[in-house]
């Protein structure tokens, strides 16, 4: 079969996508040509691309965006956001441009642990393993103390070593869980080390401590991504006098959009929606910092269903005072060292544009661009709904999309002004305008 092949990352880049093209691509030609227009030309920048991965053929690129205007703690930033979605960097900036006059954004960190586990097998008397582990404590920490030790000068470092009894949850099932402290590292790398570290020292000492067949058995070592106790709060006030939006008058507006918000705590439904709303700010800043989104996506998403059903991140109330509280509390494990912030170009650019942040400031501008394009969102869906806005946005997409020129993007972005946009509606406009 020549679609498969072996040995194929130690082939040439050119080797690579010359294969590809001729096995699997419709238009061999047309798909080399691809990978060409979208490899840089700057040799060495294309290399620091190619080496983040294996077998690299060429670049993807999305939009790297600013969304200027967030005043946060007083502070003022142009947020950098990479994000395909058209009226998401625009909803950010009207969000932002909406709160500046009303005291802006405000955060606070509430905690920045990080966990990872050692997880076991083990079938004898429980007294006995922990006993084991209470015996060997110190000497897990000290063999860690090699990992751990320029964490530590930087304030940083393990917390603690627990053995955690899951046999309720299954059969024979224990777990080491550590807590670390990572600065300004998302730490993962520092994390796994000293989990596998661990995981080495404990089957050696357990060698020693068990008879062969009643020894503890380490099954795997990896850091967690639900982080509950890595977490910011981010939060706008005003009293609702202040507040209306496309002609929607304050006290109104302020218990249309409480009611949204208590509705996505309610139900699923509308809470995953709600919170995918809340992740286009999110990721949109957590992939301009060169961060992990998936790891992000997932420690978000269980701590959306952390008291068991699944509920809005976001909560918003008419205080006794008439003001309007709309509030952001997520977990976000973010570093601004290591990783890819130290390699990518517009990475390094994205965290100077923020002014070299650390990560808990960077924890707290991601939780802004989020609860931003969570009011955006909102506002929109309980006044005009989304579809007006998003469809102006999504205009230059349809006429793209449909080869338009330049003078003819510029005729009908004139002309739909005014009118709803379609696809069906930019097909008939873009046709009658050659006829
Ligand atoms: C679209 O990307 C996001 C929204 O659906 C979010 C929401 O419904 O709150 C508009």
């Amino acid at each position: 079969m020549k679609e498969i092949i072996s040995g194929f990352s130690k082939k040439s880049k050119e080797e690579k996508a010359q294969w590809l093209a001729q096995t699997f691509a419709s238009d061999p030609e047309k798909a080399l040509a691809l990978f060409k227009t979208y490899t840089h030309p700057n040799p060495e920048i294309q290399e620091i691309h190619d080496e983040f991965i294996e077998n690299t053929l060429a670049n993807y690129y999305l939009p790297f965006a600013i969304a200027p205007n967030f005043l946060i703690d007083q502070k003022v930033y142009a947020i950098p956001m990479v994000i395909e979605e058209s009226s998401v960097v625009a909803a950010a900036s009207k969000a932002a441009k909406f709160w500046l006059d009303k005291g802006g954004f405000h955060t606070e960190i509430v905690g920045t642990e990080k966990v990872g586990h050692v997880h076991l097998n083990y079938f004898g008397e429980p007294k006995q393993l922990f006993a084991f582990f209470d015996a060997h404590r110190e000497a897990f920490m000290q063999g860690l103390k090699p990992l751990s030790a320029s964490m530590e000068k930087r304030g940083g470092g393990i917390k603690s070593l627990e053995l955690v009894d899951k046999t309720a949850a299954l059969d024979g099932y224990y777990h080491i869980a550590l807590t670390f402290e990572t600065k300004d590292a998302m730490g993962a790398n520092f994390i796994n080390s000293c989990l596998e570290q661990l995981a080495q020292d404990f089957r050696l000492k357990a060698q020693e401590a068990f008879k062969a067949d009643e020894a503890p058995e380490v099954v795997m070592s990896i850091l967690s991504n639900y982080v509950p106790n890595c977490v910011v709060r981010a939060w706008v006030r005003c009293p609702i006098e202040q507040l209306g939006y496309e002609g929607v008058e304050g006290a109104e507006f302020a218990a249309k959009f409480c009611r949204a918000v208590a509705i996505a705590q309610a139900e699923p439904y509308r809470a995953v929606t709600h919170n995918k709303g809340i992740m286009n700010g999110i990721d949109a800043v957590v992939i301009a910092s060169g961060n992990d989104f998936r790891a992000v996506e997932a420690g978000v998403h269980a701590y959306a269903s952390r008291d068991g059903q699944y509920r809005s991140l976001t909560k918003a109330e008419i205080t006794p005072d008439q003001e309007l509280h709309f509030e952001l509390e997520i977990p976000l494990a973010l570093g601004t060292v290591g990783g890819l912030t130290a390699l990518h170009p517009m990475v390094k650019l994205a965290l100077d544009l923020l002014d070299h942040p650390s990560a808990e400031d960077l924890m707290k501008i991601t939780a802004v661009a989020g609860l931003a394009q969570n009011f955006g969102a909102v506002s929109s869906l309980v006044t005009t709904g989304i579809q007006k806005g998003h469809m102006k946005m999504h205009l230059l997409n349809l006429l793209n999309a449909e080869g338009a020129s330049a003078s003819e993007k510029e005729t009908l972005t004139a002309h739909f002004k005014d009118k709803t946009v379609s696809s069906a509606a930019v097909k008939e406009a873009l046709s009658q305008l050659r006829q």
